[in-house]
């Protein structure tokens, strides 16, 4: 008894401890903490006590969920509901006896222990979604769904209209069922984009329906031609709060013709993604289905708050460049239960090219991948990099289910990237016939301009991989660093790699760190003893 009391008592100054850190910087009942030293098992507390403020939130005092946003960044309900919370909590443990919620507290690697109604999540608050004062079809702008007729102009003036309502209870755009032909088009802030069941909006097929819009400036130039690159199908820049959901409609960038110009050697200026969100706070992207982008389909660059999820997103696993979400200099991103078929990365976390992001200096970090799976037959689960000069630091890919590709998480980066890599946690990774299961690699030799610098070498300290299986790959890892830069503190912990085709032994170059219950036998660079700290997981 009382060592159920003692338990009960860390939890609850836990949970009071993760909710002092978290009260500031949750928005959308994202749980971000900011309190280093705690992370995972805070995490597990943060999100119960959040999921119970929701709950109590909506239930005690019918607060709808956009006014509980306006007046999220202005003042805080959470010490009154924590309270409330508290009560509810330390009753629920009286009267159930449960040491369910102990369990959550103090579970620190595994997530299986909470059961699936309970799921570790990202999106509290928007498991509610944000009602807009507004609503409106693009039927009432004079859309026509049929396949064939352009509504670029509709698009364009049905969001001028709605615009006017963001700041008067924000607007919500219904796209009906039917084929919606459309050019780019731009949203806005308090907006909600929202995709009934069937309804398709097909990209269109003409280059100048997708206008050419100046290069970011971390990467000085078009990712593949020099200059400026066609602007996204859905397209925003500077917005606040937008939501782009809906019953599993679908976005078709119909990406064909642009893969072709790719194939041909005749692109003029770099493809435009499926969505791109630049300088953006609080987006969320779900329940949708992605289609054929022409290039990387979702693109959130100098963002922050950003949760996708929910999402399927495929294209032919031969067309180029079609990565599914690509979070770029961006902070606060949670990327979770997502499907994803494609030729390029699944998931590639990047922050600008060479001297442009150096420059720059805006890293992507405070990112979670979490429930990803799919195949990609000649790139990777989740990469970091080639692009990373302005810093990548604190993310966290976990669940992650990849077959039939060419890596499972790997690492890219090069001479004159400078920047740095830091405090990569991957934990529960399965794979089924993957190449190369775990690859860090440099020498892509893909620079922006001659002007790169090749004294600017990366920095690659902190990456933690564990609880990895892997049947059938066809190599063992292979973990290349930079003989002026070696990569350290690669910690691997349970990593079993079974049925390994044709080089079971591990190559490793440049590289230094750490392996327990690892199979096979690792390479000896990982066999240093590095200070635990460094490598421990909880
Ligand atoms: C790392 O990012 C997660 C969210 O992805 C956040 O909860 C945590 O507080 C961050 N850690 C640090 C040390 O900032
Ligand atoms: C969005 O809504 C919030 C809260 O109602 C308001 O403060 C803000 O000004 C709105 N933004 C725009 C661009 O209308
Ligand atoms: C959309 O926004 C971009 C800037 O982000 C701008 O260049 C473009 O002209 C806008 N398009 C429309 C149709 O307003
Ligand atoms: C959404 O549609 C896609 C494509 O048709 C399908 O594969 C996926 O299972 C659907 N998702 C849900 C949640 O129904
Ligand atoms: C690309 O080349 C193929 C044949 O090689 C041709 O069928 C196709 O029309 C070309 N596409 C473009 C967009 O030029
Ligand atoms: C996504 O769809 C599920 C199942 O229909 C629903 O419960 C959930 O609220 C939806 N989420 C969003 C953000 O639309
Ligand atoms: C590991 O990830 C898989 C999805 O790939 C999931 O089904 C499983 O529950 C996870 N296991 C743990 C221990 O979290
Ligand atoms: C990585 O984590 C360590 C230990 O938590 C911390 O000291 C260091 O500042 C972090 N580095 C970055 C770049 O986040
Ligand atoms: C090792 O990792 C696998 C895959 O995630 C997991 O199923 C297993 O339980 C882990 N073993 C230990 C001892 O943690
Ligand atoms: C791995 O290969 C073996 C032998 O070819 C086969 O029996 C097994 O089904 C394969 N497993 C997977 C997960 O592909
Ligand atoms: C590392 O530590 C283990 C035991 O903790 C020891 O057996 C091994 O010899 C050490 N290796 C090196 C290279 O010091």
């Amino acid at each position: 008894m009382l060592y159920v009391l003692q338990h009960r008592l860390a939890v609850v100054s836990r949970l009071l401890l993760a909710h002092i850190c978290t009260s500031s910087s949750s928005v959308f009942g994202l749980v971000f903490l900011s309190c280093p030293r705690f992370n995972i098992p805070l995490t597990a507390a943060a999100s119960l006590a959040h999921g119970e403020m929701d709950f109590d939130e909506k239930q005690s005092f019918g607060f709808g969920g956009n006014a509980m946003m306006a007046k999220l960044s202005r003042f805080s309900w959470s010490p009154f509901l924590f309270l409330i919370t508290l009560i509810a909590f330390l009753s629920f443990q009286i009267t159930t006896k449960t040491i369910y919620p102990i369990k959550i507290a103090f579970s620190s690697t595994s997530k299986t222990d909470i059961s699936s109604d309970a799921r570790t999540s990202c999106v509290g608050f928007f498991g509610e979604l944000p009602e807009r004062k507004t609503a409106m079809s693009i039927r009432d702008f004079g859309g026509v769904g049929d396949g064939k007729t352009s509504n670029t102009e509709t698009f364009r003036k049905a969001i001028r209209y709605l615009q006017r309502f963001g700041n008067s209870g924000g607007a919500q755009l219904n796209v009906p069922k039917g084929s919606w032909v459309t050019g780019s088009f731009n949203l806005t802030s308090n907006f909600t984009l929202f995709l009934e069941e069937g309804a398709v909006i097909l990209g269109s097929q003409d280059p100048k329906e997708w206008p050419i819009i100046e290069p970011l400036p971390s990467y000085g130039r078009g990712r593949e031609r020099l200059g400026g690159r066609h602007i996204s199908l859905i397209h925003g820049d500077g917005l606040t709060n937008v939501v782009i959901t809906g019953n599993n409609g679908t976005i078709d960038g119909q990406g064909k013709m642009w893969w072709e110009l790719w194939w041909n050697r005749t692109l003029e200026h770099t493809r435009g993604h499926l969505v791109e969100l630049k300088n953006s706070n609080d987006i969320l992207i779900a329940n949708l289905t992605f289609l054929n982008s022409p290039f990387w389909t979702i693109h959130p660059v100098y963002c922050s708050n950003i949760v996708v999820k929910d999402m399927t997103i495929l294209a032919p696993l031969n067309a180029p460049n079609t990565d599914g979400i690509d979070p770029d200099s961006s902070t606060n991103v949670c990327i979770e239960d997502c499907y994803i078929e494609s030729g390029d990365d699944l998931v590639a976390v990047k922050s600008g090219w060479d001297h442009y992001g150096i420059k720059m200096a805006r890293p992507s970090s405070n990112i979670i991948v979490r429930r990803v799976s799919g195949t990609t037959p000649t790139c990777s689960g989740v990469g970091i990099g080639s692009e990373m000069s302005g810093g990548i630091f604190n993310i966290t890919i976990e669940d992650l289910h990849v077959w039939d590709s060419a890596a499972g998480v790997r690492i890219k980066t090069d001479n004159g990237r400078g920047g740095y890599i830091a405090n990569i946690t991957i934990n529960n990774v399965t794979m089924e016939r993957v190449k190369v299961p775990i690859r860090f690699s440099r020498g892509s030799n893909d620079h922006p301009d001659e002007r790169w610098d090749p004294k600017a070498v990366p920095v690659v300290k902190g990456v933690y991989i564990h609880n990895v299986v892997c049947f059938n790959s066809t190599k063992a890892p292979v973990l290349e660093g930079i003989e002026d830069a070696p990569f350290g503190g690669i910690c691997m912990k349970n990593v079993s790699l079974f049925g390994v085709l044709s080089s079971p032994s591990w190559r490793c170059e440049f590289v230094s760190g750490f392996a327990d219950e690892v199979f096979p036998t690792p390479c000896p660079q990982l066999q240093n003893n590095i200070s635990s700290s460094r490598c421990s997981y909880s």
